[in-house]
């Protein structure tokens, strides 16, 4: 098994299709103006088919699809038909779910085996507010639609922003239930692209706890898969609840996850500075093993555990400044695929 340098394995692997998004939530792309990746360096579905290939024989089992908005890049369900024949225990997509309706049925029928849509708040007018769109009733008319196409249990991740949508999480665990959804709230993490991050946005794991017990009573903590970053309580009435704190309580020591960017960078964090271009290698048709070899040498020296590190700073800021993200486009959250 092939291990970094404190001993994890690489399992999981992130990519992202597209940088492009449709939306501008406010935590992700908060600017006016944004500088998109070549269209020719992105790497095509024969290219990224064949570097998952490799990853696999390296020990990943689980792909998920990430963007900016997956949905964006042109016949998705095209290249999930080719994943859905790899041997893989996991395929899975995260999407805002606004085009979602129009493509479920395809993206289920291609293989995909499982869905999470990001949405962070339940009242039409913050959608807005938050995303800069309109488009509210798109997501939720996607989430009944991947419910009504059979996909079970598709995942709500709902990122919770102190004095914004804390006082929805009541609103977001009945939505769940009603719906037979699975519920996640996120810790607002200071990663690239998130400029406008300060810490008292930072809505933490023990206070959405205690919000919970406040209304359902006393909670349960439920085991879970180790190396999923969520932490997951059962409520009195049966139904689950996830947490991912990663700001509060990162789960750095369980990674196993590797991140490709749509134009063939290789990351080992959600925070590393910087990565590893493979798409010159990989356009110059360099050999498997060659290229299994250089993605060997980058997970065997990987040593990040960047949440981790973050939490031990005194005085915490967005961790790269505008200046840093124009210089390196590559330290956007959009462009690494969250
Ligand atoms: P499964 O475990 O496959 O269900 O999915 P997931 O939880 O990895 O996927 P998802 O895309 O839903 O991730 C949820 C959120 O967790 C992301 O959007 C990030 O905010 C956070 N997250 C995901 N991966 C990492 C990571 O490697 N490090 C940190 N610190 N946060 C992460
Ligand atoms: N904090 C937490 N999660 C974030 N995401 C993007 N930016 C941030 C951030 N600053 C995640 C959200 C969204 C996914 C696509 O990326 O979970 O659902
Ligand atoms: Fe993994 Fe880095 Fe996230 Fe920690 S911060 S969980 S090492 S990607």
């Amino acid at each position: 098994m092939l291990l970094d340098r404190k001993g994890r394995s690489l399992e999981n692997l992130r990519l992202s299709v597209t940088d492009r998004c449709n939306l501008r939530c406010h935590y992700c792309m908060p600017e006016a103006h944004y500088e998109w990746l070549e269209r020719d360096s992105l790497l095509s579905f024969e290219e990224l088919s064949g570097l998952v290939d490799s990853f696999i024989e390296l020990g990943v089992k689980k792909v998920r699809l990430t963007g900016g908005e997956p949905l964006l890049r042109r016949n998705l369900s095209y290249f999930i038909s080719m994943l859905a024949k790899k041997p893989l225990n996991d395929l899975a997509m995260t999407t805002n779910g606004v085009f979602l309706a129009k493509h479920v049925q395809s993206l289920k029928d291609a293989g995909l085996g499982r869905l999470t849509i990001s949405l962070d708040t339940l009242r039409p007018e913050r959608f807005l507010a938050l995303t800069g769109q309109d488009v509210f009733e798109d997501v939720v008319r996607g989430i009944d639609s991947a419910l009504d196409a059979g996909f079970e249990r598709p995942k709500i991740n709902c990122v919770l922003m102190q004095g914004f949508n804390d006082d929805e999480i009541i609103d977001f665990v009945e939505f769940a239930k009603d719906r037979a959804l699975e519920l996640r709230f996120i810790e607002y993490m200071d990663v690239g692209g998130a400029t406008k991050w300060h810490a008292g946005q930072v809505f933490g794991m023990h206070d959405v706890l205690q919000r919970l017990s406040e209304t359902y009573g006393t909670y349960e903590k439920v085991g879970g898969d180790g190396s999923a970053p969520s932490r997951t309580y059962r409520l009195p009435h049966g139904q689950h609840v996830g947490i991912i704190a990663s700001v509060s309580m990162p789960f750095c020591g369980r990674c196993d996850r590797a991140r490709i960017t749509a134009d063939g960078v290789f990351l080992t964090c959600l925070y590393a500075d910087q990565g590893f271009s493979l798409r010159t290698l990989i356009r110059q048709g360099v050999r498997k093993e060659s290229l299994q070899a250089v993605l060997q040498h980058v997970w065997s020296g990987r040593d990040d555990a960047g949440a981790q590190e973050r939490l031990a700073l005194r005085e915490r800021q967005p961790i790269f400044s505008l200046n840093e993200l124009r210089s390196n486009v590559h330290r956007e959250m959009h462009i690494r695929g969250g």
